[in-house]
């Protein structure tokens, strides 16, 4: 059925739309630093952890920031953040993503998830799917976020399977990369002009079929 062992998800961008909630997260913050903010810039910061992403941001800004500051700013854009996720529930499930786990969990697969996202436990919990997987990464517990291929291997070695048994599942340039220097075979989520680096690309989850890959 499948000539994988395991199917490590990412989060954002793949099973629910916070995406976009990072998203105006994110404006907020750059506009209040002066910092112009589109959808352009944000494909930018997909799969970036937080200070990472705000070090993107503040790099188009005239003035400089002590760590202090940048914390700051980060406990900001997250408080926002968490505002905006509070009112999650399953209908932000996205289109086939259910089906998808669900479909490789009766191929008999293991099932991961790898979001460098502080904020993934919550929300999968309030996803209510928590359930269908067999790990999730604590994103804490990660050094390096994407595109560097840390949070990728941990899921396989917790998993027990080796990465080159391992199908990744990513909306991000940076998280492809990731998939792809963790030698696993990457399934990009989005447009095949962005993902260029991924072995196939789906609009969405509602086109996954595991036999195809
Ligand atoms: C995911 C998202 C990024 C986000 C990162 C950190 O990778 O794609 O946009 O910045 O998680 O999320 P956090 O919830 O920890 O701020
Ligand atoms: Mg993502």
């Amino acid at each position: 059925m499948s000539r994988f062992k395991a199917v490590i998800f990412d989060l954002d961008g793949v099973i629910t739309d916070t995406a976009h909630y990072h998203y105006l997260a994110w404006k907020q913050l750059a506009e209040s630093q002066g910092v112009h903010f589109d959808h352009a810039f944000n494909e930018n910061l997909k799969g970036i952890d937080r200070m990472g992403s705000l070090d993107l941001i503040l790099a188009s800004s005239s003035r400089t920031y002590t760590p202090e500051e940048k914390l700051a700013l980060a406990d900001t854009k997250n408080l926002h953040y968490q505002e905006l996720i509070a009112t999650m529930s399953s209908k932000d499930l996205l289109p086939g993503a259910v089906e998808a786990l669900d479909a490789v969990r009766r191929a008999g697969l293991r099932i991961g998830l790898a979001s460098v996202s502080k904020n993934a436990f919550t929300v999968l919990g309030r996803l209510g799917i928590t359930d269908k997987f067999d790990y999730v990464v604590d994103a804490a517990t990660i050094a390096r976020g994407k595109p560097d291929p840390e949070i990728f291997l941990k899921a396989a070695r917790e998993l027990g399977v080796a990465p080159a048994d391992c199908l990744g599942v990513e909306d991000a340039v940076a998280g492809v990369a990731a998939i792809k220097s963790a030698g696993m075979f990457a399934l990009g989520i989005g447009h095949p002009f962005v993902l260029t680096e991924a072995d196939v690309v789906i609009t969405s989850l509602k086109e996954f079929n595991l036999a195809a890959y």
